[in-house]
């Protein structure tokens, strides 16, 4: 079969890494990302070069490549890829799918490079989303933004002009702040419970040092409480004003409440709560808050000794009182306004909220009694499951409507109405200019959705759970409810004047949205591709249009990375409102109703939420032991089985000279084996190249002080499995391949995760080239297999090429690094890479065990032997800090290796005992010294001199051991005369 460009090894990983990493932050983000938050989206430019490699033949020019899709220019996807008339015929009539299509990267890249694309999701929630990225822009193109523009207004306006809205806001206020406040069980008043004091804390340069340094702020700003009888009043203290300087220079210690200006010091009160570990305390008489007896109502200041019958019925006291309020009762906890900040000539002015202000909160309380039963409000409940995910939760917040105070809710359920009502008017307008009737109410669906979705940013923005971040440079940074992987308590939350013109009210949103809708409509108005998306299951897929596809391009669920189904509720249930109708107090069918409504017999029957309905959360590829009730092991295979009926259902829809690329972010070791389980022995796919893609930029990731052999993983597979292989003979043949794939790789510059992957795929493509695979002991499971084939082929593949480079080189010391810790010891130096300012190489759990695994060391013996240690759950590699001769003799000491009478147990040991020497001694005794532990311990320091060679070849400048290593090699006089040879080499 003819390779493919994506299977070569001139597909530039290199610049699609660069392209894709671009995308991550500052101005490269793709705009239509910023309409609304969803997980794991895919750099469209890893997108792009993954779809045209996998159409394009092998042996195209890299370069053309590299323009023709944009790789070469800053944002990659800022433009549309050119397919000049040569590539037409790999493009033209080629049909693409993506059954796990997320928020649409892969579909979106394959419309722009002319492909008929079909997109299938699970969840509802994505799903029109999807049609909003996918479907709308490139139908409608630009009269869709005119209309969106037209009606948003129109809803602003409406609601500006709402009495409630008028009564309830002040139209100058931009953002409150507010938390919760309970009655003190000693005192009996309320005490707010403040998480954060600050208000701001902005560095004029945000990228400067740490804190706790002298710098330079901007703004400096917090609250002090102040008891005045039953209340709690709130004061400001703004420094700037204060001080009446636009500009602080100040060393701020937040930790310790800190603010010294030259010799004044300003102190900021630490938090009165901490949910972590059940603490707060009553700022009036400062008693701290227990324990109630949640049936007796008795509060208790000490629990230990309690008896156990009561102590069953025992909970902190904050929790008990909040979970009351959620369930009704306004006794012990409710809400209070603490801030208003409002904007004075592009400034931010902090006031505290007064009374008045709170009786508005308490006003929008009775307006939400006088509506209640009012369909428009999500009295659905949340997931009870895995409280990891909602973990309001706990705290009572068990219906979605309770995410919010009264008057966001009040606020929100109008924007609803208004929605609908635009819809309903966009229809009416259209039919009026002589529209058919099917297409005016298609044009007011697309329209109505786009309207829709600046709600769902706007929502995300401004719950009881979105915090007020002092930190940030600008107002409007204020932390979204839906961070990456669930919603937390928050104790300083923010609500937003949704009428203000601002970039996180509903105009504000609105903007992104068009912003997202116009580059939407560039990308793809115009190309003469198709879409179709699909509501259905990856599993199955029965309702496609066409029976087989040319690429399948995906990217799965990763195990028990994000569980979509519960948290995109979180919008489902307000999606469903603006999108249906409402009949005598019921919602019905409007828009899209096959993602709100399901069909039973003739009628439709609401979808509460997607967690309550089997038929979407029990397919969702995911491991999630909450949702699955189950153990972990049955968990872990629920989701094996899933994905594996994923990739046997790709493998039915492929053509048979097909390509198959999927992403897969995990490289817990256990994940890759679920990847091959699923893609080889029951998809019957063989791996025939694989990369990573590594997304966040190298420096970002050196300043963390390590890289991680987990990044996005590509997989390139293919149809078409040999009958039975032997594990044996594969091996010796994957060790050839591999180590000159290695060999081609470090040549090329490639370190790091891009050496170890590239490297295991060219044993894997052999090993699954095969049905099965087996040795003398029978067939070989996956997991025998990857752990005693492909990673030992893979580590010692890598340790042989880097040998070859190093004998090639300038050095007189050749062989093999073969022992376990030798080989582990030089895999982490050559694939970490440590920054100099980093003290130590980080080395994350999964590649720990990876490479310990392929060097076939026991972790355990690793840490016994002292070449790794354990600190605060990390593991680091021992290795010397610096190049000096302290540094050297500070490791021995910490591995108890005597200098004068050395003991050693590996050749890690031998090449640190040999580094000390040759920085402390001269030539001539060093020599002698490396004869004589030679002569004591041959094997180690053979070994020892071979790692030396290797390490001073390849370590980077900044690493101590780089000239630790040479200085071994030319005391030891192991330095080639003849340096022409690197030269013939390097040419
Ligand atoms: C990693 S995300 C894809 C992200 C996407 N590539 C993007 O760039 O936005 C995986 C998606 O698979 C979906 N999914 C999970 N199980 C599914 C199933 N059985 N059928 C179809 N889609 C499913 C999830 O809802 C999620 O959106
Ligand atoms: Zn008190």
């Amino acid at each position: 079969m003819e390779k493919r460009f994506i299977e070569s090894t001139n597909f530039p990983v290199v610049d699609v890494s660069l392209a894709s990493a671009k995308e991550k932050g500052g101005g490269g983000r793709p705009p239509y990302w910023e309409m609304v938050f969803w997980w794991t989206r895919k750099p469209l430019a890893s997108a792009r070069a993954v779809i045209a490699g996998a159409l394009l033949p092998e042996n195209i020019d890299v370069k053309d490549f590299k323009i023709n899709l944009k790789l070469t220019s800053n944002i990659c996807h800022k433009h549309n890829p050119t397919i000049p008339s040569e590539w037409r015929k790999y493009f033209e009539d080629k049909k693409l799918l993506d059954p796990f299509a997320g928020f649409g990267s892969i579909p979106l890249e394959g419309l722009r490079l002319g492909l008929d694309v079909t997109a299938v999701e699970l969840l509802p929630v994505a799903y029109v989303f999807l049609k909003a990225v996918l479907e709308y822009p490139k139908k409608y193109g630009k009269k869709l933004v005119y209309d969106v523009e037209k009606w948003g207004k129109w809803i602003i306006e409406q609601l500006k002009n709402d009495p409630d809205i008028k009564e309830l806001y002040d139209p100058d206020v931009a953002v409150y702040i507010g938390t919760w406040e309970i009655k003190c069980p000693h005192c009996h008043k309320w005490t707010p419970l403040i998480g954060n004091w600050w208000l701001a804390r902005v560095k004029k340069n945000r990228k400067g040092k740490k804190e706790k340094t002298e710098e330079i702020y901007s703004r400096l700003v917090w609250m002090t409480p102040e008891s005045q009888g039953d209340k709690i009043l709130i004061n400001i203290i703004d420094l700037n004003e204060k001080l009446g300087l636009k500009e602080i220079r100040a060393k701020v210690d937040p930790d310790k409440g800190k603010v010294i200006l030259g010799n004044r010091v300003f102190n900021v009160l630490r938090p009165n709560i901490n949910a972590r570990n059940n603490s707060a305390f009553c700022l009036h008489c400062r008693n701290p808050i227990k324990y109630i007896d949640t049936k007796t109502g008795r509060y208790y200041t000490e629990t230990e000794k309690l008896p156990r019958y009561i102590k069953k019925n025992i909970e902190w006291y904050v929790k008990y009182a909040i979970k009351q309020y959620s369930m009704g009762n306004n006794e012990y906890a409710r809400q209070r306004l603490l801030v208003k900040i409002k904007i004075l000539n592009k400034n931010l002015k902090f006031e505290s909220a007064n009374e008045e202000d709170n009786d508005k909160l308490l006003k929008a309380s009775e307006k939400i009694e006088q509506i209640w039963g009012d369909p428009d409000i999500p009295t659905e409940l949340i997931e009870p499951y895995c409280s990891s995910t909602y973990h309001t939760i706990v705290w009572g917040l068990d219906k979605f409507y309770k995410l919010f105070n009264p008057r966001q809710l009040l606020t929100l359920v109008k924007l609803v109405k208004l929605i609908r009502k635009a819809g309903k008017k966009i229809e009416e307008e259209k039919l009026k200019e002589d529209w058919n009737e099917k297409e005016a109410f298609r044009y007011a669906e697309a329209v109505t959705t786009y309207l829709t979705i600046p709600l769902m940013k706007f929502i995300d923005y401004n719950t009881l759970v979105n915090l007020w971040n002092p930190g940030s440079w600008s107002w409007n940074k204020v932390a979204h409810s839906l961070s990456m992987r669930g919603m937390a308590m928050q104790w300083n939350w923010c609500e937003i004047l949704p009428i203000i013109d601002l970039p996180l009210a509903y105009s504000g949103t609105l903007k992104n949205t068009i912003k997202g809708l116009s580059y939407l409509i560039n990308a793809a108005h115009d190309s003469l591709s198709k879409i179709r998306i699909t509501l259905d299951d990856a599993t199955m897929l029965s309702k496609l249009d066409f029976k087989k596809f040319n690429i399948i391009i995906t990217d799965p669920p990763y195990y028990d990375d994000v569980p979509y189904t519960e948290l995109s509720d979180f919008y489902f249930v307000w999606l469903k409102r603006c999108l249906s109708d409402i009949v005598e107090g019921c919602l019905v069918p409007r828009f899209i109703p096959e993602a709100f409504f399901k069909k039973i017999g003739a009628k439709w029957a609401e979808i509460k939420t997607q967690w309550s309905e089997s038929d979407i959360v029990m397919r969702e590829v995911s491991l999630n032991l909450g949702r699955l009730g189950v153990s972990l092991e049955e968990g872990k295979k629920y989701f094996l089985d899933l994905l594996s009926h994923s990739f046997m259902v790709m493998s039915e829809r492929l053509v048979d000279n097909g390509v198959l690329v999927s992403y897969y972010a995990h490289t817990d070791p256990d994940a890759w084996e679920a990847l091959l389980e699923a893609g080889w022995r029951a998809g019957k796919f063989k791996v025939t190249n694989a990369f990573p893609l590594i997304t966040e930029s190298a420096q970002r990731v050196t300043a963390r002080g390590k890289v991680v052999l987990d990044t996005s993983i590509i997989v390139v597979w293919r149809k078409g499995l040999n009958d039975i292989g032997d594990a044996d003979e594969i091996y010796r043949e994957a060790l050839q391949v591999a180590s000159g794939r290695a060999l081609e790789l470090v040549r090329i510059g490639r370190l790091g995760a891009d050496l170890f992957i590239g490297t295991m795929s060219s044993v894997l493509s052999l090993y699954t080239g095969f049905r099965e695979v087996t040795s003398k002991r029978g067939k070989l499971s996956v997991g025998e297999l990857v752990k005693e084939y492909v990673y030992p082929a893979t580590a010692i593949a890598i340790a042989r090429a880097l040998s070859r480079l190093a004998g090639i080189k300038g050095f007189k010391v050749s062989g093999e690094v073969k022992s376990p810790s030798g080989l582990f010891y030089l895999l982490c130096k050559a694939l970490f890479v440590r920054s100099p300012r980093a003290k130590r190489r980080v080395i994350d759990r999964s590649s720990f065990i990876m490479l310990a695994i392929g060097a076939k060391a026991y972790r355990k013996d690793l840490r016994k032997l002292k070449i790794v240690v354990k600190k605060d759950s990390k593991i680091h590699l021992m290795e010397p800090k610096g190049s000096d001769k302290y540094s050297v003799e500070d490791l021995l000491k910490n591995r108890s290796i005597s200098i004068t009478e050395p003991v050693l147990n590996n050749s890690v040991d031998a090449l640190h005992l040999l580094e000390y020497y040759a920085i402390s001694l001269p030539k001539e005794t060093f020599k002698e010294r490396l004869e004589w532990l030679r002569g004591e311990y041959p094997i180690f320091v053979e070994e020892a001199l071979i790692i030396a060679g290797i390490l001073a070849e390849i370590l980077p400048k900044g690493d101590p051991e780089k000239d630790l290593c040479t200085q071994i090699l030319e005391r030891g006089g192991l330095m080639r005369e003849d340096q022409s040879l690197l030269t013939r080499f390097m040419s």
